[in-house]
């Protein structure tokens, strides 16, 4: 489990290890999993476990994924309340000692109880639309934490994040300072700012995610970034708060950050020499984290590198992960409705689709599928994971070699971020259900949608 630090891992060792002494000793498998969520609520302290197998199942900590299935159907987001809270506490521990603010990018998930779970840590929040602010208000997240990106803010959206009285607007357009400037004016209030700006590094990541590169519609060019200052410096209803950049997702390469801080900090130092000085340093989100094979930049990395860009700086720095926060913290539940032998593979049809896990479908993302109960006697085949929806496209996963029959459950892994934030109803899907697992307790934090609801907004024609 590689998003375990090593305390973890020698506690799921020694967990299995125990698992496999029950296991010799005659007891039921059901005993193995009582004796796990035992371990996992003792271990708590210092180890972290997630999904793991015990007993010749999986787990999510101390509960069985399929009494999961059981209570509360499939498909079924789950997510460990102990693997959201170690990311977010590794941000914190690889930062302490540095003035910082973690902005958790709510759009990767936006569920309440996860925002409530971040704002109870103390997380700041990442917006991008003033329903996004709603759901940090509903969430009891703190307004004096929200910083608010995105190309298109509307002045309603300005209005709501002036009155909740938000940390900062990340700014991205000579048009946008304009318009804040003028609904701040409008409200008697100041609104604080940074730019995004725009380095113009390539992340070296799947371009639909890349938002750093000169051609990307994202932030302003750095050439220009220190003549918009200079403009904002002089309006009375803007108060210049801090610099921003974005440049991209699932970065596995520390380079590109380096790089794109380098060329910001070189402007925030033109920018005090000009007598406009800075509070924050926002450097953005983009962390990657392990989907198959890929080798993520660690946290430590990261910070020894952020550690040596802004010693002697006076400026706080902000981050904005998502996905790493919520990426491994999540899988998707879902059932073996068919299996449909095929010309070169089989198909397992399963009751999860793409408007429920887009990603596959979208970007040719790589998920990892477990069986819930493995079939240790049964060989493995060739199967293409795919949903009910009625287009070639619906995939959850191609080519996997697994020894699964109808009726099985499917883990499909790391699916934390970007997962249930981007399902729809396409097909008159309801949404899945989500359930967070805490120790050996399950909370309902989303139910599942009903087939009403789906028309609930809608009329017909009039007579
Ligand atoms: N800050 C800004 C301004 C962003 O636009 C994003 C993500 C983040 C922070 C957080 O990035 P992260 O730490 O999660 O990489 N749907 C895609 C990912 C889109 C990311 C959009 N922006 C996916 O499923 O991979």
């Amino acid at each position: 489990m590689w998003h375990q630090g090593p305390a973890a891992a020698g506690a799921e060792s020694r967990r299995d290890a125990a698992a496999a002494a029950h296991r010799q000793s005659g007891d039921s498998a059901d005993d193995d999993i009582a004796r796990a969520a035992a371990a996992f609520v003792d271990d708590r302290s210092n180890a972290v476990s997630g999904f793991d197998y015990v007993g010749g199942e999986l787990l999510a900590e101390g509960v069985p994924l399929a009494s999961i299935a059981d209570s509360f159907g499939t498909p079924c987001y789950v997510y460990s309340r102990a693997l959201l809270t170690a990311a977010y506490r590794s941000y914190q521990d690889a930062f302490d000692g540095v003035p910082h603010l973690v902005c958790y990018a709510m759009k990767a998930n936006p569920t309440l109880a996860i925002l409530d779970l971040f704002a109870q840590l103390g997380s700041g929040f990442d917006i991008v639309s003033g329903g996004e602010l709603a759901r940090v208000l509903a969430a009891g997240g703190d307004p004096a934490k929200v910083v608010f990106s995105g190309v298109g803010k509307s002045d309603a959206e300005m209005e709501a994040a002036l009155a909740a009285r938000i940390l900062c607007f990340n700014v991205e357009s000579a048009s946008e300072l304009d318009h804040l400037a003028a609904v701040a004016t409008r409200m008697g209030l100041r609104a604080p700012i940074s730019f995004r700006v725009n380095p113009d590094v390539d992340p070296l990541t799947h371009p639909y995610i890349a938002t750093g590169l000169k051609d990307s519609k994202f932030g302003v060019a750095l050439a220009d970034a220190h003549a918009l200052y200079q403009r904002a410096a002089k309006m009375p209803s803007i108060a210049i708060r801090g610099i921003d950049m974005h440049i991209g997702s699932q970065i596995t390469d520390l380079a590109p950050y380096r790089e794109a801080a380098s060329r910001m900090l070189a402007l925030v130092d033109a920018l005090v020499a000009d007598g406009i000085a800075l509070d924050h340093v926002d450097l953005g989100g983009g962390l990657g984290i392990r989907y198959r094979d890929e080798a993520p930049v660690t946290l430590s990395d990261y910070a020894t590198m952020v550690r040596a860009l802004f010693a002697g700086r006076r400026e706080r720095l902000l981050f904005e992960p998502g996905r790493r926060l919520v990426g491994d913290a999540g899988v998707l539940l879902t059932r073996v409705r068919v299996v449909k032998p095929g010309a070169s593979r089989s198909f397992a049809v399963v009751d999860a689709a793409m408007n429920d896990l887009l990603r596959p479908s979208l970007y040719d993302a790589w998920h990892a599928v477990d069986p819930v109960r493995p079939r240790r006697s049964d060989a493995p085949r060739h199967f293409d994971i795919v949903g009910p929806i009625c287009e070639s496209g619906d995939f959850l996963a191609l080519d996997r070699e697994l020894a699964i029959a109808e009726g099985d459950l499917l883990a499909i892994r790391t699916a934390g971020a970007y997962a249930m934030a981007m399902s729809s109803n396409y097909n008159a899907r309801p949404r899945a259900c989500e359930v967070l697992v805490d120790g050996s307790s399950t909370h309902l934090i989303r139910r599942r949608e009903t087939v009403d609801e789906l028309h609930a907004h809608e009329t017909r024609l009039p007579s």
